[in-house]
């Protein structure tokens, strides 16, 4: 593959190659040897168009330990305030020559549009309500330093699942591996069609926690929600956030995981989020950065392979 588009038409073997090479970063990234030179010399553009604390600066730490140069594109200050459509944008970052492109778009499918023009590896850091790949594959990272596998699990992912690209990446991802994936949220936050990806649905949190493994809760997408249904955060909280009651109803040792950012007492209780048996909130984010290098490496060293042509 000569991008990172989505979860989307990897193998197995493609996720777990992906996952082996993540997991030998996320050990050197424990000691004082944490950089190479295995990149020197190639350029990394991040492009987002949307804001980011986790994503953007995993992306550019990756690329700074494998020795690349990074290049951070504000969009506030860049001229697509000035009316640049996203195609000029990417073209005009083009032909600097960079080796990687990795951009956050807020609609879906914007981010497979732009590697179609431009000759240089692309990684999706999130296309609207579509895909946020290494999101998925830093979650799996984590799910299986902890477990020891990917199949046979239950997985409950809960809450915005209609707004949640992080939802659809690991859904994918964990049914590719074997896995079951659950998901637990009131039918206005259940996408239509949901189904057909091959996931179970339950409205009642007690009910859909039921022996799961993991609990994967998502932010509540208030800033992607218009009109009719806004819900009360108070009876969200009540009927949809995790606390330690609700979690009573999985298994003793389910782990406790959240994308981030966080919405404490809306979509999940303080108490269970800094839960330090259980929740991996943190190792989440520090998987991401190991996720990051692996994608980066695998795909950089593609292209150059390919003699710069995507
Ligand atoms: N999980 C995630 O994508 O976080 P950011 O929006 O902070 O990058």
């Amino acid at each position: 593959h000569p991008h990172l588009l989505g979860i989307e038409g990897l193998t197995p073997g493609e996720i777990t190659l992906i996952l082996d090479r993540a997991q030998h970063y996320a050990e050197k990234n424990r000691t004082a040897d944490k950089t190479s030179n295995i990149l020197a010399g190639a350029t990394v553009v991040n492009l987002f168009y949307e804001n980011s604390t986790r994503t953007l600066t995993s992306f550019e730490l990756a690329a700074k330990r494998l020795g690349a140069m990074v290049i951070n594109m504000t969009v506030g200050t860049s001229s697509v305030k000035k009316g640049e459509t996203l195609i000029d944008t990417a073209m005009t970052l083009n032909a600097m020559n960079p080796d990687a492109l990795v951009v956050r778009h807020g609609d879906s499918g914007a981010v497979k549009l732009l590697s179609e023009k431009v000759n240089c590896a692309v990684l999706n850091a999130g296309d609207g309500r579509h895909e946020h790949p290494t999101q998925a594959l830093l979650d799996a990272l984590t799910i299986r330093r902890h477990k020891g596998r990917l199949h046979r699990l239950n997985v409950a992912i809960c809450g915005d699942v209609a707004h949640s690209r992080v939802a659809r990446s690991n859904i994918l991802l964990l049914n590719t591996m074997g896995s079951r994936v659950r998901l637990v949220a009131p039918p206005t936050l259940i996408p239509s069609k949901i189904e057909r990806m091959g996931v179970e649905i339950f409205h009642d949190m007690e009910e859909g926690l039921k022996d799961c493994d993991i609990v994967m809760m998502l932010r509540l997408q208030l800033e992607r929600m218009e009109g009719s249904f806004i819900p009360s955060v108070r009876e969200y909280f009540h009927f949809h956030g995790l606390d330690r009651a609700k979690l009573a109803n999985a298994k003793p040792d389910a782990l406790i995981m959240h994308p981030g950012p966080m919405n404490r007492g809306v979509e999940i209780d303080s108490e269970v989020a800094d839960d330090v048996e259980r929740s991996v909130i943190r190792e989440q984010v520090e998987m991401g950065v190991a996720v990051r290098m692996a994608t980066l490496e695998l795909l950089v060293q593609n292209h150059r392979q390919s003699g710069g042509q995507a």
